[in-house]
């Protein structure tokens, strides 16, 4: 293990300088050791998934954790099994320094930041298909990547053994995804789903952002505007699904270089169609603003 006295920090003999730096681990061998010595201390295990180049929404999960769980580990590798051949595992950002150096305001036990073939180890062929869950919005513009999150997923969830697991609805499918695999695989784990974290100005926090020019990022407010006005046409009474997507398609008329994927309105645990909102419903959208494909999604909840 990399802990911060062989990581050369320059602080080395003076605990108070750095107190909440974690242990940096990137063996499975090690990260194991770890949980077995936080067990034996009784403290129980968070686990907080991450492809790093952190932002605040991760970070909201990091401190629900570490509200939760006397014990944390944040995990960054980024998984290119859920990755097509033709999407942005080489260009996504890898920010390992940065991350650690965010994570030093909070109490964070351990980063496991394995290397790919510490994970996908020569011959490893599983990988876990969740069944339908997985087929709809996103499965069927990336037919490959929930399959790759769930085996990711699973494969942490062994090696940290955790209590709880953090996860943001701004990954609203793939929440319901992690749900279906830890319940199917009797995996006695809590999924702790916490809120989408937004810009001022609306946009949902992503990695991917990053890679927004000026304009486009300007232009990326169309997701979450349509989803707004989702929510107040709702809120007025409207209650077909026809109007509200026409009414949610309208805003992204007005930005003709944006590629919607999908805009949907869908029962929130099957993710199927809805045509009349009787009860919680999700909207979800799915768009690239040129090469930068973008996510975001809310709950619609109509008045009793
Ligand atoms: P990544 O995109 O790094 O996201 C890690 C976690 O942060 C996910 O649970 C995601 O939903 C959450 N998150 C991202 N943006 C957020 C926001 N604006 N507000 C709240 N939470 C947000 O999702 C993945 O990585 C990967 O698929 C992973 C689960 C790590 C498996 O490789």
């Amino acid at each position: 293990m990399k802990s911060d006295l062989d990581n050369s920090t320059g602080n080395a003999g003076d605990p108070s300088a750095d107190a909440h730096r974690h242990a940096l681990v990137t063996t499975i061998r090690e990260m194991r050791a770890l949980v077995a010595a936080a067990r034996r201390a009784g403290k129980t295990v968070g686990v907080v998934p991450t492809m790093g180049a952190l932002h605040a929404g991760h970070v909201s999960l990091v401190e629900a954790c570490q509200r939760e769980c006397d014990f944390t580990v944040v995990t960054i590798f980024v998984n290119r099994t859920q990755f097509a051949p033709h999407e942005d595992f080489r260009q996504y950002p890898r920010t390992l320094e940065a991350d650690r150096t965010a994570l030093d305001d909070y109490r964070v036990d351990a980063v496991f930041a394995p290397a790919d073939e510490e994970i996908y180890r020569a011959g490893s062929d599983t990988s876990i298909d969740v069944g339908p869950v997985a087929r709809p919005l996103e499965g069927k513009f990336r037919p490959t990547h929930f399959a790759g999150v769930a085996t990711i997923v699973a494969k942490l969830f062994n090696i940290i053994t955790p209590d709880r697991a953090y996860f943001g609805q701004k990954d609203y499918q793939q929440t319901l995804v992690i749900r279906r695999m830890t319940e199917d695989l009797d995996l006695p784990i809590e999924i702790c789903v916490c809120p989408i974290v937004r810009e001022a100005d609306g946009l949902a926090l992503s990695s991917r952002n990053v890679y927004l020019s000026a304009t486009e990022r300007r232009q990326a407010l169309a997701l979450s505007r349509s989803l707004a006005r989702a929510s107040e046409l709702v809120a007025a009474g409207e209650r077909d699904a026809g109007a509200i997507l026409a009414s949610m398609q309208g805003i992204f008329a007005a930005e003709p270089t944006i590629a919607i994927d999908y805009i949907a309105l869908a029962d929130p645990d099957t993710l199927l169609p809805v045509e009349e909102l009787r009860g919680s419903t999700i909207a979800a959208i799915a768009a690239r603003v040129g090469k930068t494909r973008l996510i975001d999604n809310r709950l619609l909840d109509p008045p009793a």
